[in-house]
């Protein structure tokens, strides 16, 4: 695991948005994990710029959302891929086969887990996966207790996250169920990336730099991925205390 500290939200979003300018750049085919939420924002920010300027070139990568609600409308505003449709997909040019997600409206949400994973693995693996933190060390919809050699799969949300998730909603909403991308999936992403900013995440944060790598606290497994990169605010985590 690799920790990279920045002053301001501002700087760890470009250094984030570099990162994943990088891998794109050297390959272009690069197939991408992103995930929705208030962290990765200012990361979008920086590669629709960086798209809109021509300084990089995304047409021939694919992404791939990290999860979604089960039970909630995909057109509710709520929703991850609603979320990932104003903050990124909408604002760059990309046609419909750039874009995957989680269909929660098909009859058997398992196999849309296995579809999934089926073309992340046709794919080599994905090339970068970003993905943010929750209050509770949840990894995308990896709830505390999710085995690290987790794939797709459906989550019974945590109570922390049925509470927290209500930010995304404008009026009160029942969360009890997600469909999510696996611990897996990140452990065997070429470049795994761990987001985190601002104060709300800093007891989190320092837990989960605290601790050994434990199926208890799911962001722990960073300790078990040698090219994970932890990117971070110093309100999230401040290694000097
Ligand atoms: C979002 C997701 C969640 C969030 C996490 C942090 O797709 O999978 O795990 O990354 O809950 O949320 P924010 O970024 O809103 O603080």
């Amino acid at each position: 695991m690799n920790l990279q500290v920045f002053d301001t939200y501002k700087d760890l979003s470009r250094a984030v948005a570099d990162m994943i300018g990088q891998v794109i750049k050297d390959k272009p085919d690069a197939m991408i994990c992103i995930a929705s939420g208030h962290t990765p924002i200012g990361v979008f920010e920086g590669i629709v710029n960086d798209v809109q300027s021509g300084l990089l070139n995304i047409s021939r990568c694919t992404f791939v959302s990290l999860d979604e609600w089960l039970g909630i409308d995909p057109s509710d505003q709520g929703s991850c891929l609603s979320m990932l449709r104003r903050d990124f997909f909408d604002r760059v040019p990309l046609n419909q086969s750039q874009v995957h997600y989680f269909d929660v409206q098909v009859s058997n949400p398992e196999e849309e887990c296995l579809r999934i994973d089926q073309l992340i693995a046709s794919h080599g693996g994905l090339d970068v996966m970003l993905v943010g933190i929750g209050t509770n060390g949840h990894i995308g919809m990896n709830e505390p207790g999710t085995p690290f050699r987790s794939r797709s799969h459906i989550s019974e949300l945590a109570e922390e996250t049925r509470v927290t998730g209500q930010k995304y909603f404008t009026k009160k909403t029942t969360l009890t169920q997600g469909i999510t991308l696996g611990l897996a999936h990140f452990s065997e992403a070429k470049l795994p990336i761990l987001m985190a900013n601002g104060g709300r995440k800093k007891a989190i944060m320092e837990k989960v730099m605290r601790r050994r790598a434990s199926e208890r606290l799911p962001a722990t497994i960073i300790h078990q991925i040698q090219n994970a990169q932890v990117m971070v605010d110093r309100e999230a985590y401040n290694p000097e205390g």
